[in-house]
């Protein structure tokens, strides 16, 4: 397992729409391991498989951080089928070191999700973790959630984003 390089805002890999998963192999196998390894280390609730440089529709999310096996979710060429309501809360991701912004997203998804084998499940999540849906499957789509607000707030969150680097 290994830790690997995460790839910030500005990367155009991060602006791919990324191609579906085929057959599952061991290489896809030891890629979910490192994403959630790669998660943990740096304190994220999930992470998309581009923001590691590779463009698959490939996400992770564990919202207990390591702590509960139960909760890894291994999201695979996965689809919002079903939207349900709003809600309000601060965001941030591991592309965009240092800056969490209010976002609005749905209060619950239902997610048609591709299991290892090939089989296909409906995921449902709601608050927290129907926001981490909504954020891992916009990366897969090539979407930042910064990318979401116009332009003035965004050359905002951009100038704090340099200064933040420096
Ligand atoms: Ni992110």
């Amino acid at each position: 397992m290994a830790v690997r390089t995460v790839i910030t805002w500005g990367d155009p890999r991060l602006k791919v729409n990324s191609a579906d998963v085929g057959e599952w192999t061991p290489e896809l196998e030891q890629l979910v391991e490192d994403l959630f390894e790669t998660a943990l280390a740096e304190e994220g609730l999930g992470i998309a498989a581009p923001q590691v440089g590779i463009n698959l529709n490939l996400a992770v999310v564990d919202l207990s951080c390591g702590e509960d096996p139960a909760r890894k979710t291994v999201l695979i060429n996965p689809e919002i089928v079903l939207t349900e309501g709003s809600q309000t809360g601060p965001e941030g991701c591991l592309s965009v070191p240092g800056i969490h912004e209010v976002l609005e997203r749905p209060r619950k998804v239902r997610v048609k999700n591709r299991r290892r084998d090939g089989s296909w499940e409906e995921l449902e999540g709601e608050d927290l973790l129907a926001r981490a849906y909504c954020h891992e499957i916009d990366h897969l789509r090539g979407r930042l959630f910064v990318e979401y607000f116009g332009p003035v707030k965004r050359q905002l969150i951009q100038r704090k984003y340099q200064k933040n680097r420096r």
